[in-house]
């Protein structure tokens, strides 16, 4: 029998190696991204596509492949893939949850450490000479985290494991969702729920761990980061674009809150003229939640074997659009 055709975006040796055996594999091997061209050039005649939250698989993407039948992302997030079109044209799309939650989680909270006590800025004083002074009673001041507010924006699975991080810091935890969640889940996960507007009121941190959609894009806008606390800390590590970033700049310029730390921008790799980059009371990150070898590897897996299940008439571990599968 004919080995399935599969466009893989990225070099990821794990995935490769898993597939190698039953598909014929194009792998894109540069660092530099693909074109939009090049993928469809590539896709055109493929059955499987394994890619990247980078890559853009829209619907002129997804009209030009008409043998694919599964297209399997590297992520968690699947807001660069236009599922409807997908689905309309019978592909299963596949991600990656589960396995880098508690990765993700632990970078947000990193993020949050580091906002509230200063720590890039501190380690870049220390590297540039200029701790000249020893130890000094008002030096290098941040703010505490222990028994703070923290507002978690999207109580999904990384939402959770946020929240739980911050029990261990003695936090009072306030969420939002779209819908709440049962008295026994709000017990047991020992969180509180707030419209947005009074979590954004209450807190002293708020960790945005929405999926992006035409719903989220641009949630936090400027009349959202107006009803922060000038004392308080805005994370996110999902998707850029849940934030409007210009209304974050006047936000932290005008000091309607105290300081930021961003995963995740509207536009990936950050442009160079960005303000975000000339100011101090923001911890910028090169979009790493999942970056972790353990993590990266398990996606891989997870990655791999959604696309190998479908090719071979099996379910996938995880897929979105479970309408289009007739197994
Ligand atoms: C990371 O942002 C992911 O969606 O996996």
């Amino acid at each position: 029998m004919k080995k399935p055709s599969v466009y893989v975006t990225r070099n990821i040796p794990k995935a490769i190696r898993i597939l190698s055996r039953s598909c014929n594999l194009t792998v894109h091997k540069r660092n530099a991204l693909p074109s939009k061209k090049e993928i469809i050039r590539n896709v055109k005649d493929k059955d499987g596509l394994l890619c990247s939250l980078s890559d853009t698989i829209d619907s002129e993407v997804i009209n030009a492949a008409k043998k694919l039948k599964v297209i399997s992302s590297y992520s968690v997030g699947y807001d660069h893939i236009d599922i409807d079109a997908a689905t309309k044209g019978g592909i299963c799309v596949t991600y990656t949850p589960e396995v880098l939650t508690e990765t993700t989680a632990d970078l947000a909270f990193a993020l949050l450490l580091a906002a509230a006590r200063r720590i890039p800025e501190a380690d870049s004083l220390v590297r540039k000479g200029r701790w000249r002074d020893g130890w000094k009673y008002d030096f290098m001041l941040g703010t505490d985290v222990h028994g703070k507010k923290l507002g978690i924006v999207g109580l999904g699975r990384i939402g959770a494991a946020v929240a739980k991080r911050a029990r261990g810091f003695n936090m009072k935890v306030l969420y939002h969702n779209r819908k709440r969640l049962s008295d026994e889940m709000e017990k047991e996960l020992a969180v509180e729920y707030r419209s947005l507007d009074d979590l954004l009121k209450e807190s002293d941190f708020v960790s945005v761990h929405l999926p992006l959609s035409k719903e989220t894009f641009h949630l936090l806008k400027e009349q959202k980061l107006k009803l922060m606390k000038p004392t308080s800390y805005l994370i996110n590590t999902a998707r850029g674009s849940i934030i409007d970033e210009k209304a974050l700049v006047k936000a932290l310029r005008k000091k309607w809150i105290a300081g930021a730390a961003l995963d995740v921008f509207e536009k990936e790799p950050i442009s160079r003229n960005s303000q975000l980059l000339k100011m101090n009371n923001v911890v910028l990150a090169p979009h790493i939640g999942s970056a972790s070898t353990e993590t990266r590897e398990k996606m891989a897996e997870v990655a791999a074997m959604n696309l190998y299940n479908v090719l071979n008439g099996k379910r996938p571990l995880f897929t979105v659009n479970p309408q289009t599968l007739n197994f």
